[in-house]
């Protein structure tokens, strides 16, 4: 399989945030943004492998800012890296301002995803080619996030995290 760059599964869902979607202080519901984060990483995840996708992990979510309602939402995914079955996929969410339409990071969040057949089984997608120093930047730190996910997860043993253990060395 040739290797694809991250632009190759970049993908964009933008919406508005609607009254149904706030919590009783009129900002958006976590879980809706997680939501809307799930839908473009898988949406990417699928660009990258051209396979059924699903969601095995996710590793990292950070609210930073609250996003109120009537809010221009955009979430914006990559595969930052794949593995053998396994993909990385980062997420960018910006917010507009209404009157400048100037854009504002709220959050980020990092899932990951596995390819897989017709019975669920996982089956092997493209390596990542990264080409801008952040995709290459992203790209570098995910075999330590996924041994981060895999030790949580009880699938690694702590002693086998090799990356992981290099950062307190
Ligand atoms: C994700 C899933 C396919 C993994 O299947 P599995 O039998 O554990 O398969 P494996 O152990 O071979 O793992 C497959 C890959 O997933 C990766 N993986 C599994 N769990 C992971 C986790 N918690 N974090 C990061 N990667 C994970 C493995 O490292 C492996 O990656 P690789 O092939 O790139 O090396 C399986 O657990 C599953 O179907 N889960 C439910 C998914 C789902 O329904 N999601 C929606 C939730 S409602």
């Amino acid at each position: 399989m040739e290797p694809k760059t991250p632009a190759e599964s970049r993908t964009i869902i933008t919406d508005l945030v609607l009254p149904s979607e706030t919590n009783p202080i009129g900002n958006m519901f976590g879980g809706e943004l997680l939501a809307r984060m799930d839908r473009a990483a898988s949406i990417a995840a699928r660009r990258h492998s051209r396979r059924i996708v699903v969601t095995a992990s996710v590793n990292h979510v950070a609210f930073n800012k609250m996003i109120p309602l009537g809010s221009v939402v955009t979430v914006e995914a990559h595969v930052s890296r794949a593995f053998k079955s396994s993909m990385e996929v980062f997420m960018d969410v910006w917010i507009e301002d209404r009157e400048s339409g100037m854009r504002s990071k709220a959050n980020e969040g990092i899932y990951t995803f596995v390819a897989v057949d017709e019975m669920g089984s996982p089956v092997p997608v493209p390596e990542i080619s990264p080409e801008t120093s952040l995709e290459k930047e992203r790209f570098d730190g995910a075999l330590r996030r996924r041994q981060l996910s895999l030790v949580l997860a009880g699938k690694l043993a702590p002693q086998d995290a090799t990356e992981l253990k290099a950062l307190f060395t």
